[in-house]
């Protein structure tokens, strides 16, 4: 019996017989030779089925076989330097499992709704999956990284009777007797896990019910939030570029295949490495100005200006300490100048924006009592998240990276929805 393997590990097994599992990607045929295009997830791998060395039925089964068909195909492993792995198999035998008739998607190129409306089915193309492996290494990436600098994973809840980041952009649902809001952020869970655990991190699902629809906007989209005791707004920085450097550097090396499948120029990401280039909001609005942008003091960044501004770096950038008045309620304001807040978002190079939004957090009770009052939260609501200011409290930062703006700058991508399996996006809740 040949071994069954897969595609990855087929160069394990040079001029042996071996049994792959998959789905037919695309066929060419010339009559006396079909060349199978064979894919089962881990990779892709040309077949070559020669009429004159197998019998008639299977080279009629090989013939047969219609796009996405899946199929078992034992052959031997042979060295191909123009494939992509480096491989192909000779054909031996061939299993017919599930004919595909009438296939939706086909390899010329579709419109992105029709193809959205097949997500289900495009996420099989190779560059799907490509992106989809990359995100599952970026999660991996991270999970080494909290694990080697003494994280803990908490995990914050998704119903929650409070907002975090504003209550414009609030999906509302009803628990029982009670109004209720899907999660928009973990933090402040992971504020109280960190005064419980130290270094905290979580991973998870956020929602954002906000009328955006750009590029890099996603209504549903994971986050991933660490959260650490005694850490204050410089380290909180430093951390940060410690920990995109390491995603990037693996993945760099865990997924070469994928990174050539998707055409990313992966010169730019071997920079990536610490430190990362600083830039104060005050410099960023006198170099916009000089730069003929029009921005005044106090007003936030637009997509066009966040792109200029990481254009001048050939890694991520830091822009600090933005205006007090248009951050959240949470940040604590510089103490010798408290009309700026020690926060920090990192801008990707390339057009991809903000991938972090991060900060010191206010620790001291008066301070963030206030702070409720100025952004008319109802105190009451918040009562639980003044208790940790109230017993032992201490200095504490932390910050969110959007995993889809993430995966679309490694990958290069055009838009935050290829990065998500199943993108929830303004007017698109399906498949
Ligand atoms: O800057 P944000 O809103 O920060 C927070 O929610 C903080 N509470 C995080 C923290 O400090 N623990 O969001 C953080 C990141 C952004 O930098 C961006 O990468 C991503 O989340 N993000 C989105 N990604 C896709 N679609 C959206 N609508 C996003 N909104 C934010
Ligand atoms: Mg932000």
């Amino acid at each position: 019996m040949p071994t069954k393997t897969s595609i990855q590990n087929i160069g394990q097994f040079l001029g042996q017989s071996v049994t792959l599992q998959g789905w037919l990607y695309n066929k060419r045929s010339s009559g006396k030779i079909v060349f199978l295009q064979l894919r089962d997830g881990t990779g892709t791998i040309q077949c070559v089925a020669v009429k004159a060395e197998l019998p008639e039925e299977v080279f009629q089964i090989c013939q047969s076989l219609k796009q996405e068909a899946s199929l078992r195909v034992t052959g031997e492993v042979k060295e191909d330097e123009r494939a992509q792995n480096g491989y192909e198999l000779t054909v031996q035998s061939v299993e017919l499992l599930h004919q595909s008739d009438d296939y939706p998607i086909s390899l010329k190129e579709h419109g992105v709704d029709f193809l959205l409306d097949h997500r289900h089915l495009w996420i099989r193309t190779p560059r799907q999956r490509a992106i989809l492996k990359i995100r599952s290494e970026v999660l991996q990436a991270m999970t080494v990284f909290f694990s080697e600098n003494g994280f803990t994973r908490v995990d914050p809840p998704i119903l929650t009777p409070t907002s975090c980041e504003g209550t414009s952009e609030l999906f509302h649902t009803q628990y029982f007797d009670e109004d209720a809001y899907l999660t928009q952020s973990g933090q402040m869970y992971m504020e109280a896990a960190a005064m419980a655990l130290g270094k905290v991190y979580s991973m998870g699902p956020t929602f954002r019910a906000e009328k955006s629809k750009t590029r890099r906007h996603l209504i549903e989209f994971w986050m991933i939030e660490p959260e650490m005791a005694f850490v204050d707004h410089d380290e909180n920085m430093r951390i940060q570029e410690q920990f995109v450097s390491y995603i990037v550097q693996h993945v760099l090396k865990h997924c070469a295949i994928e990174l050539k499948t998707v055409g990313r120029d992966i010169s730019i990401l071997q920079n990536v490495q610490p430190p990362f280039p600083r830039m104060t909001y005050d410099e960023a609005i006198k170099w916009l100005n000089d730069n003929n942008y029009e921005i005044a003091w106090g007003e936030d960044f637009g997509a066009p200006h966040e792109t200029a501004l990481a254009a001048q770096f050939d890694r991520p950038v830091f822009i600090e300490r933005y205006p007090t008045a248009i951050k959240a309620f949470y940040m604590q304001p510089d103490p010798d100048r408290p009309e700026v807040a020690l926060c920090a978002d990192l801008l990707a190079p390339e057009g991809y924006g903000e991938i972090i939004g991060g900060s010191e957090r206010i620790h001291d009770f008066a301070l963030l009592e206030k702070r409720f009052e100025e952004h008319q939260l109802p105190k009451e609501d918040y009562d639980w998240y003044l208790d940790l200011r109230r017993y032992g409290s201490v200095v504490h930062s932390g910050f969110g990276i959007g995993l889809e703006r993430t995966v679309a700058w490694i990958c290069g991508l055009e838009h935050v929805r290829e990065a998500a399996a199943f993108p929830r996006m303004l007017y698109r809740l399906k498949p």
